[in-house]
């Protein structure tokens, strides 16, 4: 270890230094953050399944990367990974672009698309926050389509739009768990064919809406998908695109090659190759979206008798909202004082008022629901 006072100092660069290498929009208080709880905590605020892999799993993954060479490198880009995945979402082969998380699409087509191409962007709003915290880091031209108050989707909202936009929407909608029927985007990819629409569903495994049935139709339509969710793999950090193949072949080339590790490849394969666990994960998801309905029903409940609103929800998280800004901070506060931590919003002032709650395991959900009912007792 070397002692801290032989640390080579850095040089600082003076600000006029910052501003000639780094765009002005690029500030350092905008790094992407989320809060954290020392200690025991029930953490309800990062959409995780709450349910890990069965240590069976794991240990046979890792005899699989035991036995890898480290010192070579894996596959450029996972084909038959790929294909895999095609054969699993039942769209053809050529038409997956897997990647390193989902959010890293966001990254290669905002790059692509509205750094080079410089196409407007449409971002639903309130909506993921990194759609626009990275629109806003790239200095992309971008817009907002607006949510109704309910949080529904609606066209009357749609701002007008122009051939070569492309409009970013995730359905079921991160934070407020609506979604877009399929026949309203079927409606929207019609009506906008030279618009390109790009559906990220994260949280489909939750909802009622498969949407890759409209990619026969509609090549201006691209989908995202993740194996963070139901698939209980965020820490593996794998996600892909479902696209028509010229769009997958000219995204690729915003891909590294080599961004995946050899873990995440085989951990991925493992799940592919073995029904057993795939239903394993199906499962989990009906039990998330099970206790849901029970947790929504609850937290009702409580709002009918209470300053607060729920909206129903698609995905595998549970949207509140208030009216008063301190009122939501103060329950969100004595939330954490329970060791549960949910997450806030006070980045975006549509939604500053409001919770996003996870849907955690049946006893985190009692504690949560618990622990919301003694904040508001009589
Ligand atoms: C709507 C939405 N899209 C994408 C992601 C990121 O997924 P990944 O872990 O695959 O990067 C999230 C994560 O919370 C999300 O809410």
């Amino acid at each position: 270890m070397i002692h801290p006072s032989s640390l080579i100092p850095v040089k600082q660069p003076t600000s006029e230094d910052i501003q000639r290498f780094f765009p002005v929009h690029m500030q350092p208080a905008k790094t992407y953050a989320v809060d954290a709880l020392d200690g025991e905590i029930i953490k309800l605020n990062q959409n995780e399944s709450p349910y890990d892999w069965p240590l069976e799993i794991k240990e046979r993954v890792c005899k699989k990367l035991l036995s890898q060479s480290w010192n070579t490198y894996p596959p450029p880009y996972p084909l038959q990974l790929e294909h895999h995945i095609a054969n699993l979402c039942g769209v053809e082969k050529g038409s997956v672009l897997a990647v390193p998380g989902s959010s890293r699409l966001l990254d290669i087509l905002m790059s692509y698309l509205g750094l080079a191409h410089k196409s407007r962007w449409v971002i639903l709003s309130p909506s993921f926050a990194l759609y626009e915290h990275l629109a806003q880091s790239m200095g992309l031209k971008y817009i907002h389509w607006p949510l109704e108050s309910d949080f529904s989707f609606s066209l009357d909202t749609l701002p007008s739009l122009c051939s070569g936009d492309v409009v970013l929407l995730a359905t079921p909608n991160n934070p407020t768990g609506t979604q877009l029927s399929y026949d309203m985007l079927n409606n929207l990819v019609s009506r906008y064919p030279e618009v390109l629409w790009v559906c990220d569903s994260a949280y489909y495994e939750y909802s009622d809406q498969p949407y890759e049935k409209l990619l026969k139709q509609h090549s201006n339509l691209v989908i995202m998908k993740t194996f963070s969710k139901s698939f209980g793999a965020a820490g593996l950090r794998f996600g892909y695109l479902l696209a028509a193949k010229p769009y997958i072949e000219r995204l690729r080339v915003g891909l590294l090659p080599f961004s995946f590790n050899h873990l995440s490849l085989l951990a991925i394969e493992e799940v592919l190759s073995d029904p057993h666990i795939l239903e394993s994960f199906q499962s989990h998801s009906r039990t998330v979206t099970c206790e849901r309905e029970k947790m929504y029903q609850n937290i009702k409940d409580i709002s009918l008798r209470n300053p607060f609103d729920i909206t129903p929800s698609k995905a595998n998280f549970l949207f509140l909202y208030w009216q008063d800004f301190t009122e939501c901070k103060k329950v969100y506060e004595t939330l954490k004082k329970d060791n549960i931590l949910a997450r806030m919003f006070t980045h975006d002032p549509t939604i500053k008022a409001s919770m996003r709650v996870s849907i955690g395991t049946p006893q985190h959900n009692e504690l949560f629901v618990k622990s919301l009912s003694r904040i508001y007792s009589p």
